[in-house]
């Protein structure tokens, strides 16, 4: 996510933790967002086992976007620098967003191992919607509701796709699924989304399929670099839709952006890799990734329109 904020990334299934509040304005909503997510952090922690977290109350002030590298200050940073592959291998059976919880503020372990993905999914676009928004990168508005917001329109791997970013991060959202695979229309039925057993499954196949396809190498896997290259993934999508790039100068640097009709394309690579790694960290968490992806959101019109809510054949029950 993150186009503005750059956010998102993630496809963020659930956020919590300190928020990121990038204008004065902001804070207002950011103070009382984080005494909601207070309190269902602390529901959550009483069901679940001790996890990593944080050595200090606020996140690490050098990432390069806000509260997305808290590694040095965790109690398992240093297995951040090391591979993913690696350190899960350590740890049979345990969950990769437990061991790095709140590494990145999308890196947040769900209560059970037999998640409602729905709800989860339901939540993250609630979450997402609410992030504050940077001017800079050329969205003055949080959502709006349906069909408010600008069309994009992305020149991707030979493709040219539009859709509507009615908030921030869908112009990363929105094409993340699409090259995944994971929007309706696809070949998902959002139906599966409902059985938790089966989407993880289903889950674990794409997830294979990205292996099959990439062959990422351990070098390649590095929990460090995941977290930083989201900031970079988020403007060279910005790229890919001829957009203005929010984010410091190394990371438009590492995108290669110097403008917007110079700038390198995110690829169908950049984004499995970025899910990929959500793979190796539990197939749960991977399947979560999904299943948002899913229920926001389908291709339309041929495979040359993105679509959101009722645009699609099936809605979550969320107001929109
Ligand atoms: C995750 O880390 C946060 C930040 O340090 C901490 O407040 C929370 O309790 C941790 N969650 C769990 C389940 O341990
Ligand atoms: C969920 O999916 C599994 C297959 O993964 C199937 O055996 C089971 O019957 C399904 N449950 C429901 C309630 O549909």
């Amino acid at each position: 996510m993150f186009a503005a904020c750059l956010t998102s990334a993630v496809a963020v299934a659930v956020v919590v933790g300190p928020w990121p509040c990038l204008a004065e304005d902001d804070c207002v909503e950011c103070d009382m967002k984080m005494l909601q997510l207070d309190a269902k952090v602390s529901d959550r922690a009483k069901a679940l086992r001790q996890c990593g977290h944080l050595t200090q109350a606020t996140c690490d002030p050098h990432a390069n976007y806000p509260c997305s590298n808290n590694c040095p200050i965790h109690t398992h940073g240093h297995d951040c620098y090391r591979p993913v592959t690696e350190v899960m291998a350590e740890h049979p059976g345990e969950d990769g967003y437990c061991y790095f919880n709140q590494t990145g503020f999308w890196v947040s372990p769900m209560a059970s191992p037999e998640p409602d993905f729905m709800a989860s999914s339901v939540l993250g676009i609630l979450n997402l919607r609410a992030l504050p928004v940077d001017p800079a990168a050329g969205y003055p508005l949080s959502y709006q509701g349906l069909h408010t917001g600008p069309v994009l329109t992305y020149h991707f791997e030979g493709k040219i796709i539009t859709t509507q970013a009615d908030a921030p991060h869908y112009s990363y959202d929105d094409l993340y699924g699409y090259s995944l695979g994971y929007l309706q229309g696809q070949g998902l039925s959002s139906d599966l989304v409902r059985n938790s057993s089966a989407w993880i499954a289903a889950s674990k196949q794409k997830c294979d399929e990205i292996q099959q396809t990439y062959n990422f190498q351990n070098h390649e896997l590095v929990l460090a670099d995941w977290l930083d290259y989201n900031a970079v993934i988020s403007a060279k999508v910005a790229c890919a839709a001829r957009l203005p790039a929010a984010g410091d100068s190394a990371v438009l640097e590492k995108a290669k952006f110097k403008s917007v009709d110079d700038c390198e394309p995110v690829t169908a690579r950049d984004f499995a890799k970025h899910h990929y790694i959500k793979c190796l960290l539990g197939y749960p968490n991977s399947a979560s990734d999904g299943a948002y992806l899913n229920v926001r959101a389908c291709l339309l019109d041929g495979g040359t329109r993105i679509g959101h809510f009722t645009d699609c054949p099936f809605s979550p029950d969320v107001s929109f």
